[in-house]
């Protein structure tokens, strides 16, 4: 199957075409839950593992932690686990992420921490030229922490409405300066910050871009700028696209059970039309036989598989065994964002992440 051909990224060999997308459950990063979450994933046979949106306050800000060695310890204890992780084959990275309204995003706000956007809102305030250029370095000091770390590779979040897909929005970015106006202005902050991403982690790191390549509301991004963002991304120093949906208000990137399976895979078809470097399809690719005709009819080139992996970490390797019947399948019901949005949620209650595997971010507890 094409499923299980390898792929080399900028030098990085993925073992096959199956990627786990960023899934922010709340596990945390280096501690045993997380640690056992991950590498049942890996066990299973998954290609490439992307860790959860991360803030890059936590890679590159001591104060992120509230204690002094907060980035050194960071980088010690994931050495460990990203070495775990390449032990059973697979390729670990980690999307970086600026979330707007939570910057520290580690389960709250970085102390004095404000909600910043590239336009004021009603909950957040307009950022300076200075403060943007210091949001770009931020993502570099963090790609190359990531790097230290023993990650393959980094993702940058500019998909579903957070700040960096709001700067390329016309919908939100209003802004009248280098940063905002026409389409060369919307691009700048992501060209910027990829340049300075690919300055600080050398060029032989590869860089994945999560592009949130079409919305649907007034003003919004629509496909057509997208392949144009795209084009100047790569050119910046993108290696391989991740392809979902700009902000989701009315529409969301986890598709519900009676959205098409294969949901995004138009977008992802348009923006490899337009580049030359891999690029990842997603939204319910929940079946073999769906993930491989994707790839034999070259609508992409890697398949991004997130709730199905939660549902079953061992789809890959069922699969590759001819084991598919044994596959436990996602429902696509959305329990597993529990512990965003369920303010009670806690990993110390007994209550399941999801609703068919009960094990799921409790693989520790055997
Ligand atoms: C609980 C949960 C948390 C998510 N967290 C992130 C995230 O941190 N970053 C991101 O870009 N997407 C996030 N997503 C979206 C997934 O990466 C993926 O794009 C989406 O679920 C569609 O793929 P799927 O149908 O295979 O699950 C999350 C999805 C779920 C279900
Ligand atoms: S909780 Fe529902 S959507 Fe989430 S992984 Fe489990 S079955 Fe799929």
């Amino acid at each position: 199957m094409k499923l299980f051909e390898p792929l080399t990224i900028n030098g990085m060999t993925v073992r096959n075409r199956i990627v786990m997308a960023p899934m922010q459950l709340r596990l945390g990063l280096g501690n045993p839950r997380a640690r056992a979450f991950y590498l049942a994933r890996a066990s299973g046979g998954a290609g490439a593992i992307i860790m959860c949106g991360t803030s890059v306050d936590l890679l590159m800000d001591d104060a992120a932690w509230g204690r002094a060695d907060g980035v050194a310890r960071f980088v010690e204890n994931m050495r460990g686990f990203t070495d775990e992780i390449h032990a059973t084959g697979t390729r670990i990275g980690i999307q970086l992420w600026h979330g707007n309204l939570w910057p520290a995003g580690n389960g709250g706000p970085m102390p004095g921490a404000e909600p910043v956007a590239p336009s004021a809102t009603a909950e957040c305030r307009a950022l300076t030229i200075a403060e943007i250029q210091a949001i770009s370095a931020k993502f570099a000091a963090a790609a190359a922490t990531a790097q230290k770390a023993g990650m393959d590779f980094v993702e940058v979040h500019g998909a579903h409405g957070y700040l960096v897909c709001q700067f390329f929005s016309g919908a939100d970015n209003r802004r009248t300066d280098a940063y905002g106006g026409d389409l060369a202005g919307r691009m700048r902050f992501g060209v910027e910050t990829v340049q300075a991403m690919r300055q600080a982690v050398g060029q032989d790191f590869p860089i994945f871009y999560r592009l949130g390549a079409q919305e649907h509301r007034p003003g919004g991004i629509t496909l057509r700028q997208s392949q144009a963002f795209a084009v100047e991304l790569q050119k910046a120093g993108v290696d391989a696209f991740d392809i979902s949906i700009g902000a989701t208000a009315g529409r969301s990137a986890s598709p519900g059970p009676r959205a098409k399976p294969g949901t995004f895979v138009p977008l992802a078809e348009r923006i490899k039309a337009a580049v030359s470097v891999p690029v990842m399809a997603l939204g319910r690719i929940n079946t073999p036989e769906l993930a491989e005709a994707i790839l034999v009819d070259g609508r992409a080139d890697l398949v991004g598989i997130g709730r199905q992996l939660i549902a079953d970490p061992f789809w890959p390797d069922k699969v590759h065994a001819g084991r598919s019947e044994t596959i436990t399948a996602c429902l696509s019901c959305n329990r597993c964002f529990q512990p965003l949005r369920n303010p009670d949620w806690s990993w110390k209650s007994d209550q399941p992440l999801c609703k068919v595997n009960p094990k799921a971010g409790r693989e520790m507890e055997g």
